[in-house]
């Protein structure tokens, strides 16, 4: 049976996933969630005036940073940071190819990240993502989603494709066009800018462009016999992200500050002005020292006393598929969160940043496993390293084990992401520099 808690847990969680679609929803629900909370939004453009044990954020395209302003100066007691990213391996829309044949109006896609792809045909899709419209003035970003379902990857007929069970590799121009709708020849096109044009209630011309993207329309679902997992798309990784931000929200005010990133773009190497490769982090920690009264001096001995936890998913071991994982590092479902290591700095994590985590766990009531990549393996790798490069922090790579990780629906176990939640939670309103 689910404790109160749990089930409170669960349940924030599962509205976090069916509320982000995009990255871009991804920012819209934590901002709320945050603002019900009584964070306050700032604009990075304006100057700040920033009160004492305050609490901000603010949205930099689909990457949010927020924070809780501790008692004491930043460069005597430190930062407390984590880190997660809002996007997923999803289909992209090609507007400009909008195609009537065969009575179809299908559009191409780009498959954006390492998703796997067959897992997307045959689905219930909806479409989102972020538009611009022109009012005759400015430009503004609009988010759009269709909420359920509406289009849809067919898969050829098995008697026309007898093979396909033996592996069939996908062309991704030829095969992956979304079925958008029926259609005669010679029909003008433009017809999902129009269906998007009235969604929004502005005319057609008004809509400049548009990242739309594909998602999974079925909502997150509990499975097992005692319900304790949970299959949703996009798992990895608003799971953290929603733990953060739940995390952030519940955390008490202490000497220390506590900073919460989410980075977009991470699935696609985080190169981008909003993603972990950028300044973003470093330049919010600089604003809150000067805010703060500091110079450079006392933003150097921030990053010093700062930590950052970046929690990215983990690999839980398939029993289908076991020797997959060195067998002494196979974390499994409801096993608790994992440390993520790499010989080669693909996650952070070190034997000092791993102690850290380790002890914070234990203060929590919470279980550790571990993992590294089987040596014949290549490790993958997440925003961890850079983020902790370009701030100058010391880090730590953690995640909660899934399986079928880049899947368009993805699988992990419901007391793993509370855990995670507590642990950040006593990470973010523990007091002092952490060590
Ligand atoms: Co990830």
């Amino acid at each position: 049976m689910m404790t109160p808690e749990l089930t409170d847990d669960v349940e924030q969680f599962r509205s976090f996933l069916d509320r982000s679609p995009t990255p871009y929803h991804a920012v819209k629900e934590a901002a709320r969630r945050l603002a019900a909370a009584g964070f306050t939004e700032l604009l990075e453009e304006n100057a700040w005036n920033l009160e004492s044990a305050g609490t901000y954020f603010l949205k930099r395209g689909g990457s949010l940073v927020a924070f809780r302003l501790g008692y004491g100066d930043p460069w005597a007691a430190g930062v407390r940071v984590a880190a997660a990213h809002t996007d997923s391996p999803a289909l992209k829309l090609k507007l400009d190819g909008e195609t009537v044949s065969h009575g179809l109006l299908t559009m191409p896609v780009e498959v954006y990240g390492g998703a796997i792809v067959s897992t997307w045909l045959d689905r219930s899709l909806g479409i989102a993502g972020r538009v611009s419209v022109f009012d005759g003035r400015t430009v503004s970003q609009r988010l759009f989603s269709t909420d359920g379902p509406i289009a849809t990857v067919p898969n050829l007929a098995i008697h026309l494709n007898r093979t396909i069970n033996e592996g069939f590799e996908y062309n991704k121009q030829t095969h992956l066009p979304v079925l958008l709708d029926c259609a005669q020849e010679g029909e003008q096109n433009g017809k999902l800018r129009r269906f998007v044009a009235e969604r929004l209630e502005v005319a057609e011309d008004a809509v400049l462009d548009a990242d739309l993207l594909l998602f999974d329309a079925e909502p997150a679902r509990l499975l097992g016999l005692g319900a304790q997992l949970l299959s949703s798309g996009r798992i990895d990784n608003l799971a953290a992200a929603s733990a953060t931000v739940r995390a952030l929200c519940r955390a008490g005010t202490t000497e220390s500050t506590a900073l919460a990133v989410l980075y977009n773009h991470e699935e696609v190497g985080s190169r981008t002005s909003e993603g972990a490769d950028s300044g973003l982090l470093r330049s919010i920690i600089e604003r809150i020292v000067i805010a703060k009264g500091g110079g450079r001096e006392e933003l150097h001995r921030t990053l010093a006393r700062s930590f950052l936890i970046s929690n990215d998913a983990a690999h839980a071991v398939h029993p289908s598929y076991a020797d997959k994982h060195d067998p002494s590092y196979a974390p499994h479902l409801n096993g608790g969160p994992v440390l993520k290591y790499n010989g080669n700095l693909r996650y952070s994590t070190t034997a000092e940043t791993a102690a850290y985590f380790r002890n914070l766990c234990r203060a929590a009531g919470v279980p550790v496993q571990s993992f590294v990549n089987r040596s014949d393996i290549q490790s993958g790798s997440t925003v961890g390293p850079m983020a902790a490069a370009g701030a100058e922090l010391r880090a730590v790579d953690v995640g909660i084990p899934i399986l079928a990780m880049h899947s368009i629906r993805e699988v992990c176990g419901v007391t793993d992401h509370s855990a995670m939640g507590r642990a950040l939670e006593l990470f973010f309103g523990a007091s002092g520099a952490a060590s």
